[in-house]
């Protein structure tokens, strides 16, 4: 292959890729670990696949998280507000992940877990006493429950939550450039007011921690940076576990054997939810990175100058090179390993707290529901647009017994 050549261009794809992209990775992974690929909004950049490249790509040091080190000629538009972990590199990095970790604990998750149990027994309640016996699990509880769980940690209970799912999916998925840089705008004029109503009223919760903090040497988050770190949790928090808990839902329906033996054995639902990450994670492709100096994987060297680089999580964790007979989903199977919350420094700060959400929602959801069933074809559920989130975007069920045939 010439590096000059387009290996696949993501925009002209379809629907086919969007339900079900692994086989084109596959193809990609077949021919070599790095291609050069157009993005849905336009941009040319390099695909990382397969496992072993991935791991590399993410510890890369010439892989800047930094807008400022991309190249002025790719058509992009940045999507987020402010400076964030997700935009930096060490040492900004360094210092904005120990101001968030000192408040991010894992005692302020464990504080949360009655929490999530009643909001998903709640959501159950209301979507179980529907009439018909049939909702979306997407509008009933994967939704609600994760924007509910981050509203609640961050201490914005009144967020307009119906305007950020959809400034939220507008942002991260649409391959429309002017609408995702309009969507990013409006997000970023709210939560610039949020900030400052918090600023105003704090509370216990994790916004007003992260404005009070303060590190020993007197270091604390400039206005900017408080920004940056509640968009990024707000919208990482609850964009990406939504995908979580929906895909579980769908996967175990779709593999009905998988599916009983987790009813047999419910000690089975941590070992479900890695394997779901593994096979079907939310994010499948990462966010963008650019290369600071000619950075060289398996043999292929992409240039410096602010190249595009993406990771295709998602094939890392089909890549039998690591996970044997991938394709097969198996709850049973050792998942540990996989890389759906990325590796590195940028490791997700959320991967308690999603693991936490997706273990009691599926637990409930089986224990409340032992008849559910999909109450749509599979083959033609709507999934979100775009390389950097996965999932169905609606997820319709039922929970009713199928009559016996007389
Ligand atoms: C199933 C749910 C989730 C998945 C699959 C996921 C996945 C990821 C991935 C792949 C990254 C690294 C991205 C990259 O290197 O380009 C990341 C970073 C991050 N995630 Fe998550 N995430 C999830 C839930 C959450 C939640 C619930 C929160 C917060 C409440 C969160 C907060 C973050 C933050 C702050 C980072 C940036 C860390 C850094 O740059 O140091 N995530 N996540």
């Amino acid at each position: 292959m010439r590096t000059t050549d387009i290996a696949a261009d993501f925009g002209a794809l379809g629907e086919e890729f969007t339900r079900d992209p692994y086989p084109v990775y596959a193809g990609l992974r077949a021919r070599g670990p790095v291609h050069r690929v157009r993005v849905p909004e336009g941009a040319v950049g390099w695909l990382v696949v397969g496992y072993e490249a991935c791991r590399t790509a993410l510890t890369h040091p010439a892989l800047s998280k930094s807008w400022r080190d991309a190249s002025p000629d790719l058509p992009l538009t940045r999507l987020s507000a402010g400076e964030n972990l997700l935009s930096s590199n060490p040492p900004d990095h360094t210092r904005l992940r120990r101001l968030v970790a000192r408040e991010f604990t894992t005692r302020r998750i464990e504080e949360l877990a009655p929490r999530v149990a009643a909001l998903t027994d709640a959501l159950l309640d209301a979507m179980l006493a529907g009439a018909d016996g049939r909702a979306d699990l997407v509008d009933a509880l994967a939704f609600p429950l994760a924007m509910g769980v981050i509203c609640e940690l961050l201490g914005v209970p009144s967020l307009d939550r119906a305007a950020f799912r959809e400034w939220a999916e507008d942002a991260l998925s649409s391959p429309d450039q002017e609408t995702r840089a309009a969507a990013t705008a409006s997000m970023t004029r709210y939560l610039v007011a949020m900030v400052a109503e918090k600023r105003g009223l704090p509370g216990e919760d994790l916004m007003s921690a992260l404005i009070r903090t303060t590190d020993e040497a007197g270091d604390r988050l400039s206005p900017d940076e408080l920004i940056g770190m509640a968009w990024l949790l707000l919208v990482t928090g609850f964009e990406t576990t939504v995908n979580l808990i929906a895909s579980a839902v769908l996967t175990l329906l779709r593999h009905p054997e998988q599916l009983a033996a987790l009813r047999f054995d419910p000690g089975l639902v941590d070992n479900a939810v890695e394997e779901v990450l593994r096979y079907e994670g939310p994010v499948e492709t990462t966010t963008y990175r650019f290369t600071t100096a000619p950075v060289e994987i398996g043999g292929v060297t992409v240039p410096g100058g602010g190249e595009l680089v993406l990771v295709a999580l998602a094939d890392a964790d089909r890549d039998p090179a690591r996970f044997p007979a991938p394709q097969r989903f198996d709850i049973r199977r050792p998942a540990g390993g996989h890389l759906a919350f990325g590796h590195g420094i940028h490791y997700c700060l959320g991967a308690p707290l999603a693991r936490r959400q997706a273990r009691t929602a599926l637990t409930a959801l089986l224990t409340r529901c032992p008849h559910l069933a999909l109450a749509a074809d599979p083959a033609r559920l709507p999934w979100r647009q775009g390389l950097l989130i996965r999932g169905p975007r609606h997820l319709p069920l039922t929970w009713h017994p199928t009559p016996a045939p007389t």
